[in-house]
């Protein structure tokens, strides 16, 4: 895997494009779910200048914080809380375009507007969630969905 990460001139689907081929070189070589993770959220972070990048990790009936990249986050947010907790329940990809309508919402940073959390699955079970934090409003749309839930897979293949 190259040392530097290429970014994509270009829409968004052209920057995930790009994001993906070398995040799948990335993981052919290192097969430690939570170095993949730090990378994968690195490059994620580094591609689109989000606010907050990072993993949480399902720790018995709790999400712990994993490798991320951005300012201080909470530790631990409990099962069905939040924006994270929930995509845990439910079992699916939350998008909130403005995180102050989420109920329930956990602001671990004020500056926060909108919202993008993808579960991660091993097998049958989901073991983290992917979540990605940005300044502005409504950043997140089923592009992000789609190429999100397709990097996630990489981690336990
Ligand atoms: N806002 C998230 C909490 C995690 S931080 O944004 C990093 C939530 O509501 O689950």
């Amino acid at each position: 895997m190259a040392e530097n990460l290429i970014i994509a001139k270009g829409d968004k689907a052209e920057k995930y494009a790009l994001l993906y081929k070398q995040i799948v070189a990335l993981v052919e070589g290192e097969n430690d779910a939570i170095a993949n993770m730090a990378n994968i959220a690195a490059m994620i972070h580094q591609t689109f200048g989000f606010w907050w990048t990072g993993f949480y990790r399902v720790i018995g009936k709790e999400l712990v914080l994993g490798p991320f990249q951005g300012p201080l986050a909470c530790s631990r947010i409990a099962y069905g809380r939040g924006v994270c907790g929930t995509a845990w329940k439910e079992q699916t990809t939350q998008i909130v375009p403005d995180v102050e309508l989420f109920p329930g919402h956990i602001a671990c940073s004020s500056l926060s507007r909108s919202e993008i959390v993808v579960p991660v699955w091993d097998k049958q079970e989901i073991v983290a969630v992917l979540d990605i934090d940005s300044e502005h409003l409504a950043t997140f749309d089923t592009t992000d969905q789609k190429w999100l839930e397709q990097i996630v897979v990489l981690l336990y293949k």
